[in-house]
């Protein structure tokens, strides 16, 4: 696959590196493997010169605007021997001044192109701000809901997560030769298993067989590589008893050698001095020696490599090899970049922030990553004249919650608020916004006072969810109850007999049991962006019909997870027969809303499905064909899901694993024939010596619109030759 790390400039560029690298002294070429965040500038203003005219320093983190870095980069060139300019690189995770849904909103769309376009517009206006490489994406697989930073990421499946992988490389990457104006380059995090730590706590241990941790968190890794990404970042925890910033297995031996990687590791913030906490090195010494020894290239950040490279080099504990590969993989991104010639950036880019197109791409986004749970006809609102308008996200402080986490460079007072959004939607509604709901306790005298307030109109829309410091980084929970008393609001509010739209926006799946046959209508609007209201308002009004589908399972109370659909087959499955069953004993078997969930507010229907043949060898290709009809009353995009089960394996394999899928919109009462391609390959496994292999056997087969429909299934066999 062409990609900028296969490209003739990638090529143009490790030459030049090359030629750079031999000029560099040891101290040079080390300051190329350091990254500074905003502290080397704090006070010590003579470590500040010290650093630049010896070349210390490779790279800067968090240090934004074109105005800031146009004159650190000019002042370090000036200063250093050899001029070589610095990357400056930021956490532009779903957006960068204008925001966009989250990522595992983003997911929802099942649409990997408006990720591209996301990242793309993301990419632009950090490029504008002085960026060029952006910490993202993430590509950690969440099974876990308790983990916060399930935000940042694709969701619970390795093949949709894989696809929005590549497709956010190539969105932030740019699809030319090399990255270029307006794009940045792309960080894959955090690799590994981060997101497989135990019990959903930050920061906490991976214990993940060799097969899962190939099988389902490695491979978005590499459809990422396989995009073309640059860089990766490695992760805070251990995975199985080895760090992954010192686990040469994981960085060396997978990341390059299997993987084919060709660009640089960068750790994660602090991660190398962290190998000390973990009780696998002795001393900072020991942690440079253990890690860069491992594969990671870049210290984030501080001067851990300056000091200590050199005397471990001398000591023949690294060698002199190791670094210029290392200082060759930087420097040869850095010619890739285009940084040599043009070091800085025009500051009248910075007009791109906020402009039209990335404002209506974040509104487009908003509403196509919202998920429809429940709707009982209520919506799309139709000639309602009195709305009551109540719950802490209506709240005019709450704009930064409707951002969602890692939002840090956007401007939280540009996001529209769902009250602006209702108002210019439907100027001619009377629209009683009613303060006084939060995140925290509310007495119950103020629940019956808002409930007795909102009874007045026709139609109640509550808006509730999370803040967002509440997910993200070290925003782990242990209940994924809606904090403080909002599920008594919306509950007091149901209990008036007017109907509640529900509205709800989290960095997480919560758990929403108790509003299931309550309210009216559930909407999960996730994080939507600055664009929030407008969206919100496209999808309460029917302008645009919700098309979202959960990319993470929905629990049904907290203690159902990790609950996930590709889960292995057990001995004892569970249909609630008997006792003795692979079950909670206090809840339904399944979860509330099942991964691959979402409602519209027209109907699809699937007719005239076929398998190009009932047998494929293993190196053949499976089509499944199909007619997707709207039958209902609303233009509409649907999403055809195919799942796969391997029946009988020498491995036990999961009980259903998503293998396909189509968007299509379709105007109502339209129909289109839709092809899916199941390649032999897609249905391979990593077995015991860590291979793929497709195995021959017999396979089930669905077509459905979410992982628990099992109303289209289909036999084949993959024949042994
Ligand atoms: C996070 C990374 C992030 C880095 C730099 C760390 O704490 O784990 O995801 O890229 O900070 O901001």
């Amino acid at each position: 696959m062409d990609n900028i790390m296969n490209s003739r400039a990638y090529k143009a560029a490790r030459e030049k590196a090359q030629a750079l690298l031999e000029k560099l002294t040891l101290t040079e070429k080390i300051g190329q493997l350091s990254q500074f965040g905003n502290s080397i500038y704090s006070s010590d203003e003579k470590k500040y010169e010290d650093h630049f005219r010896e070349g210390k320093v490779g790279s800067f983190l968090t240090l934004r605007g074109a105005e800031k870095t146009n004159r650190i980069q000019r002042d370090l060139m000036n200063m250093q021997r050899t001029p070589i300019p610095a990357i400056f690189a930021d956490d532009v995770i779903h957006g960068y001044r204008t925001t966009f849904p989250t990522p595992i909103a983003q997911s929802c769309s099942w649409d990997p192109e408006l990720t591209a376009r996301c990242s793309a517009a993301a990419a632009k206006e950090a490029y504008a701000g002085g960026l060029k490489w952006t910490f993202g994406p993430m590509v950690d697989i969440a099974r876990d809901p308790r983990w916060g930073r399930i935000m940042e990421g694709f969701g619970e499946d390795t093949y949709l997560c894989s696809r929005f992988a590549a497709a956010a490389v190539r969105g932030f990457q740019g699809d030319g030769d090399a990255p270029g104006k307006d794009h940045l380059i792309a960080c894959m995090k955090h690799y590994a298993a981060y997101g497989a730590c135990v019990g959903g706590r930050d920061y906490n241990t991976a214990d993940v067989s060799p097969e899962t941790l190939h099988e389902v968190y490695l491979p978005p890794f590499k459809a990422g590589i396989d995009a073309g990404a640059a860089t990766v970042m490695s992760a805070f925890n251990d995975v199985n008893g080895v760090p992954a910033t010192a686990n040469r297995y994981l960085l060396t031996d997978v990341l390059r050698d299997r993987f084919g990687f060709k660009g640089f590791v960068v750790s994660d913030a602090g991660a190398v001095g962290e190998l000390i906490n973990h009780g696998f090195a002795e001393d900072p010494k020991d942690a440079v020696c253990k890690a860069f020894g491992a594969g990671v290239d870049m210290l984030m950040a501080g001067d851990m490599y300056n000091d200590n490279l050199p005397a471990l080099l001398e000591e023949g504990k690294v060698t002199m090899e190791e670094i210029d590969r290392s200082v060759l993989s930087i420097l040869t991104v850095k010619y890739l970049l285009g940084l040599f010639d043009e070091p800085f950036v025009d500051p009248d880019g910075e007009k791109v922030f906020f402009c039209d197109e990335h404002l209506a791409l974040s509104r487009e986004a908003g509403a196509q990553c919202a998920v429809l749970l429940e709707n009982d006809g209520i919506l799309p609102l139709k000639g309602v004249e009195n709305i009551a308008l109540t719950g802490p996200l209506t709240h005019p402080c709450g704009k930064a919650h409707l951002l969602g986490g890692w939002c840090g460079i956007a401007d939280p007072e540009r996001t529209v608020t769902i009250e602006e959004g209702l108002k210019a939607a439907i100027p001619d509604a009377n629209i009683d916004v009613i303060p006084g709901a939060t995140f925290v306790h509310m007495e119950p005298e103020e629940i019956a006072a808002i409930a007795a307030r909102a009874a007045r109109s026709d139609v109640i829309i509550a808006a509730v969810g999370e803040e967002n410091g509440m997910a993200g980084e070290a925003g782990s929970k242990s209940d994924l109850e809606l904090c403080g008393s909002q599920e008594e609001l919306v509950l007091a509010l149901c209990a008036t007999g007017r109907p509640v739209v529900c509205l709800v926006s989290a960095g997480r799946p919560l758990v929403l049991s108790k509003f299931k046959g309550k309210v009216a209508a559930l909407l999960n609007i996730w994080q939507p962006g600055t664009e929030a209201g407008n969206s919100v308002a496209d999808l309460l009004t029917g302008k645009v019909n919700p098309s979202g589908h959960l990319t993470t399972s929905f629990p049904y109370t907290t203690g159902q997870v990790p609950i996930y659909y590709n889960h292995p087959s057990t001995g004892r499955p569970a249909d609630g027969h008997w006792r003795f069953e692979s079950k909670y004993m206090d809840c339904p078997i399944g979860p509330l809303y099942p991964f691959g969930y979402g409602r519209s507010y027209t109907t699809f229907e699937y007719s005239d499905i076929s398998l190009s043949s009932d047998k494929i060898a293993p190196d053949g290709e499976l089509k499944v064909r199909l007619t997707v009809t709207n039958t209902g009353e609303y233009d509409g995009a649907a999403v055809v899901q195919l799942y796969v089960r391997d029946l009988v394996a020498s491995r036990v394999r999961p009980v259903k694993e998503l293998k396909g899928f189509k968007k299509l919109f379709l105007t109502r009462g339209a129909s289109s024939r839709v092809e899916l391609s199941l390649p032999a390959s897609g249905l391979a496994f990593v077995d015991s010596k860590l291979e793929w292999v497709v195995e021959p056997g017999r396979f089930k087969l669905w077509v459905a619109e979410d992982s628990a429909d099992e109303r289209c299934g289909f036999d084949f066999t993959v024949t042994n030759s």
